[in-house]
């Protein structure tokens, strides 16, 4: 398929696609939509921002068009995201279509979607937590949901989310289209699958354990006590918008303020903040009213910014698949980007995951532990010499005091006192 018109679309559905100057599918639209438009069920894999939102949405469109008594559901992982799928999808719905939407997130007001709700829409999008909600109220009907999209499949069917999607799903018909999407597909996520899918269609473009070839990867290994200032050279050097990721809300909170006061205006993101500052900053950020922005796990996925041209990974993730969403912040619909990671002599097992997953047969780039045996070395050196002073029986009275819990304690508070010490000295 080369061009949208080819495609066996509602015809109103393909003016508003020609109205939004999409004209050439990318190759998971190309693949993915012919075999939803049939009904069928996907599961489609393909990198960072190559347009899996529309993916689903034009399968989604076409189907509300064309069956009046079926209504659509779709479960986003967060509220940023279901309110920027809910501005795609209704960017393709026109007037004549009538077809109604709501988007259903936490920490907005009830009353203003209940409202929405009473109006009958056929769109429903929203994040678990307050599906949820709406549905203990019976406030939300799913009996006529027979087309269904997981978007962020891998983090909607993780420990975390899995209860509260399993709930909703009660309420949905028992035969339904099912489309899962994601640029991510661990092994034990990928066997989750097969609980929610009818015959499939595995669709795979690209990697899933690779970042977007576009993206220009740089590694920074520096040690704790010089990380910000290095931070401090890189946004001084750089131009356009810049994504930075931090691992805490405290942390975000804090290098906002940090930054502001080092003349780099600048706002945070995270789960702490009220919704309505959490989407006023990405309104603000989008029109580059904010050129940095702080964030948490929180911008990770599937946010669609074009105009952010680095991500920077002041904190690793916690998760080595969360580096390829966070980094495909940027690069996105064939742009360039830049990615820079900051790696402490502390993130050495999570960085040496990363690269693991990117490419499994990599030699570990970043290897500290020469450096840490011959610490570790050097100490247990120093304590057997102890060992085999008799004038100094440190041994001999930490032993003695061994049994004693409050001894121990202070001995504990000690050693973390000194390694504390000891890991400023050494970076
Ligand atoms: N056929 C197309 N032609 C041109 N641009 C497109 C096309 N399809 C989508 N895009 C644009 O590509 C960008 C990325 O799309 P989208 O957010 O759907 O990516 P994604 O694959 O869902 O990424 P992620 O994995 O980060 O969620 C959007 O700005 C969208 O407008
Ligand atoms: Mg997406």
């Amino acid at each position: 398929m080369e061009n949208f018109s080819e495609l066996n679309l509602n015809e109103s559905l393909k003016r508003s696609i020609a109205r939004m100057h999409f004209k050439i599918p990318t190759p998971i639209q190309a693949q993915a939509i012919p075999p939803a438009l049939l009904g069928k069920d996907i599961l489609g894999t393909a990198q960072t921002g190559t347009g899996k939102t529309l993916c689903y949405g034009i399968a989604c469109i076409n189907k509300l068009l064309n069956d009046r008594g079926s209504n659509a559901l779709i479960i986003c992982p967060t509220r940023e995201l279901a309110v920027q799928v809910g501005d795609v999808l209704n960017g393709l719905i026109e007037n004549t279509m009538n077809i109604k939407s709501a988007v259903l997130i936490g920490g907005e007001s009830m009353q203003k979607q209940l409202r929405q709700l009473q109006k009958r829409p056929r769109l429903i999008i929203g994040t678990p937590g307050r599906l949820n909600d709406h549905l203990k109220r019976k406030s939300l009907k799913l009996h006529q949901a027979y087309f269904l999209v997981l978007d962020e499949t891998d983090r909607i069917l993780d420990m975390g989310f899995i209860p509260q999607v399993e709930q909703i799903l009660k309420f949905v018909p028992k035969k339904h289209q099912t489309l899962l999407f994601s640029a991510t597909l661990p092994q034990n996520i990928l066997k989750i699958t097969e609980r929610y899918l009818n015959d499939p269609i595995r669709i795979r473009v690209g990697s899933t354990t690779t970042p977007i070839s576009k993206i220009k990867q740089e590694v920074i290994q520096v040690s704790e006590g010089d990380k910000y200032n290095k931070l401090l050279e890189e946004l001084y050097k750089r131009k356009g918008s810049i994504l930075v990721f931090v691992k805490t809300k405290r942390n975000a909170d804090k290098m906002a303020d940090r930054l502001h006061d080092d003349g780099h205006p600048c706002d945070c993101m995270h789960g702490n903040l009220r919704q309505s500052k959490r989407q006023r900053t990405l309104i603000a950020f989008r029109s580059g009213k904010i050129r940095i922005l702080i964030s948490t796990e929180l911008a990770a996925r599937g946010l669609d910014v074009p105009s952010i041209q680095h991500v920077i990974n002041y904190h690793l993730p916690q998760v080595p698949e969360d580096f390829i969403h966070r980094v495909g912040r940027t690069a996105r619909a064939g742009a360039e980007g830049c990615a820079l990671t900051f790696v402490t002599p502390n993130d050495r097992q999570m960085w040496n995951e990363i690269q693991r997953l990117i490419n499994p047969n990599v030699k570990q780039e970043f290897n500290t532990f020469k450096k840490s045996n011959y610490r570790k070395r050097k100490r247990f050196s120093r304590f057997k010499q102890r060992e085999s002073n008799e004038s100094k029986p440190f041994k001999k009275n930490y032993f003695k005091h061994s049994n004693n819990d409050e001894r121990r304690g202070k001995k504990k508070f000690r050693f973390k006192k000194y390694s504390r010490r000891g890991k400023n000295r050494a970076f």
